[in-house]
């Protein structure tokens, strides 16, 4: 394991042996493999890349991902190799949600860019037209998912009389819609309509580069584009682009295509912000995510069903 916090590593160390990942070790899965061989359990973070080589692994049980998302864990692999996999639900949700909003503030009102220009020197007093941004009151805010972080991102958004537009797979039950005043679109009527456009889909083959060049051609020259989801669902060179041209307003990128690296041509942007995947981040909602994980990775380990099991099959074999 990685460092947790309280009171993850204290309810591991009554029941488990724990061993921490060697400092300094790559985290590639080759280096991932020889910290894991030998143990049952591994409790893994979302920069641990955890395929078929660690999945293999003789003894291994369980991995517990303390975390919601389990892309960096080739699911397939591990209930074909019998090895349970769980992560975090539910308890960073509104944290998450919370963060969204930040991001879609701080982008729309230009928050980060004005704290900088501050900072060199440059405010020498109010300007009618200093750093003018774009309203989220009132404005049509485009959720891309609206599972458990979209659903709570659209319950702020009420609160701002924002109107809301969405794509899912499926639709929200008519008494949600109608609470929230939300409408059910399709991806291009979303990109054309939203002033603010928040990503919250799961990594997978479909949600890779859902946005490029073409979904950014589709969007206003106005609106501001969210990620807090993964960074691979956003083709960062084309917002780069796309942000550079003035195709699009702003932007908010909490999550990279390849963190912890960063498009080169983003760092050079004013009208992004740029946060190191920090939207689970606060105090509370982080130790609770390490509990839960801890707690999973026990069940595991004693041959009980763990409560946020991803694959059920392994138990059903
Ligand atoms: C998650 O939980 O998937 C976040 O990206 C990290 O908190």
């Amino acid at each position: 394991m990685h460092k947790i916090l309280d009171p993850g590593p204290a309810l591991l160390a009554e029941v488990v042996e724990l061993v921490s990942y060697p400092e300094g070790q790559p985290l590639e899965e080759s280096s991932l493999r020889r910290a894991a061989e030998g143990y049952q359990g591994i409790l893994s973070q979302v920069m641990d890349p955890i395929g078929e080589e660690v999945l293999s692994l003789p003894g291994l049980k369980i991995v517990s991902n303390v975390a919601v998302g389990f892309d960096n864990i080739d699911l397939e692999a591990a209930t074909r190799h019998g090895v349970m996999v769980t992560n975090t639900p539910g308890v960073l949700t509104d944290t998450t949600a919370d963060f969204a909003f930040a991001l879609l503030m701080a982008a729309g009102r230009r928050v980060a860019e004005g704290d900088r220009e501050l900072r060199r020197g440059e405010f020498h007093g109010w300007g009618i037209d200093t750093l003018l941004g774009q309203d989220l009151h009132g404005a049509t805010l485009g959720l891309i998912g609206v599972g458990r972080i979209g659903g709570a991102v659209a319950r702020r958004a009420k609160g701002f009389d924002m109107q809301i537009l969405y794509t899912d797979a499926v639709s929200l039950p008519p008494e949600v819609e109608q609470e929230l005043g939300a409408r059910r679109v399709e991806l291009p009527e979303l990109l054309r309509e939203a002033d603010f456009v928040s990503l919250h889909v799961p990594l997978t083959d479909e949600t890779r580069h859902l946005i490029s060049t073409e979904e950014l051609g589709q969007m206003k020259r106005t609106a501001v584009l969210v990620n807090t989801s993964r960074g691979p669902v956003v083709d960062e060179a084309a917002l780069a682009a796309a942000l550079a041209e003035g195709q699009i307003f702003a932007a908010g990128l909490d999550v990279f295509e390849r963190e912890p690296e960063v498009h080169p041509a983003l760092l050079g942007l004013e009208n992004v912000v740029l946060t190191p995947h920090i939207a689970s981040g606060s105090v509370r909602t982080r130790s609770e995510m390490c509990a839960i994980a801890a707690r999973n990775l026990i069940a595991g380990l004693r041959g009980e069903r763990p409560p946020n099991l991803l694959n059920q099959e392994v138990l059903d074999k």
